[in-house]
């Protein structure tokens, strides 16, 4: 499991600090049975999310994209936190300054008990309305097609950033200062190259943190990180407190 010695640094670099910021990505809810977005597992039918996660996919077949959103949803309500998850939850309630910024949108963080955290790419158990604005919980499982505003009646669409749309600009904000001002930023089951997060390591780092990652896999993270543990989160993350 990883190497034992970055471990044991990593784990005490932890231990000391004051501020910690840690970001992850599909790879911790893998663990958990939630594909990837860029695994073998991650495609649905014959499309890749880059096809499907876009506004002009849902302006062109608003049906397609919610049949996907339907799927991910089926799977993702059968599937349930796991050790890693917990784990930094554990980390929060330790750490003096402590953020969590999530690229995911399963919302297992949260159903962890996760509080300080941003969601930078929305969660799929809301929804918003393409006419209103009008943001709510939705966890129907299916979602009957075409969902519609509860105030309006206009189209319902995933609460989720998509490619080519801006993150919450309050969101953006608080992870980036949290990484600018952290003394270790711990980096989990992300492929690094969905910004803005992928510039998250090199921004710590800059900043005078101590970097680490932690994946199955090298990413393009490994080369500006301080230690990169390979494994996976649910064995790793839980052995760093
Ligand atoms: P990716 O699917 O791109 O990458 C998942 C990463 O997790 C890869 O680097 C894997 O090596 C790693 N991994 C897989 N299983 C793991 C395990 N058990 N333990 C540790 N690491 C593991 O997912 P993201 O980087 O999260 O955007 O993708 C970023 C964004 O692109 C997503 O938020 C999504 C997607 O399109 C939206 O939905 C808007």
């Amino acid at each position: 499991m990883g190497h034992p010695a970055a471990v044991q640094e990593l784990k005490a670099r932890l231990a000391a600090a004051r501020s910690v910021a840690v970001l992850t990505g599909a790879g911790i809810s893998a663990d958990s049975g939630v594909p990837t977005f860029r695994g073998a597992d991650g495609l649905w039918r014959t499309y890749r999310a880059e096809d499907l996660a876009t506004p002009e996919a849902f302006a062109r077949d608003p049906r397609l994209v919610w049949e996907w959103y339907n799927w991910r949803r089926e799977l993702i309500v059968t599937r349930s936190p796991n050790a890693a998850h917990y784990a930094l939850v554990d980390l929060e309630r330790r750490v003096e300054r402590f953020w969590l910024i999530t690229q995911n949108v399963d919302g297992l963080h949260p159903a962890a008990g996760s509080q300080k955290l941003s969601e930078i790419h929305g969660n799929i158990w809301k929804v918003r309305c393409s006419q209103c604005g009008h943001v709510g919980t939705n966890r129907a499982v299916p979602i009957p097609i075409p969902p519609r505003c509860p105030t309006c009646n206009g189209l319902l669409r995933p609460h989720i950033v998509w490619f080519g749309e801006s993150l919450d600009p309050v969101d953006l904000e608080r992870s980036f200062s949290a990484v600018r001002s952290c003394e270790v930023l711990l980096i989990v089951g992300t492929s690094g190259i969905v910004h803005p997060a992928a510039s998250f390591a090199s921004l710590a780092k800059e900043a005078g943190a101590f970097v680490a990652e932690v994946n199955l896999d090298p990413t393009p993270n490994t080369q500006v990180v301080d230690v990169a543990i390979q494994g996976r989160a649910k064995d790793i993350v839980p052995a760093l407190l």
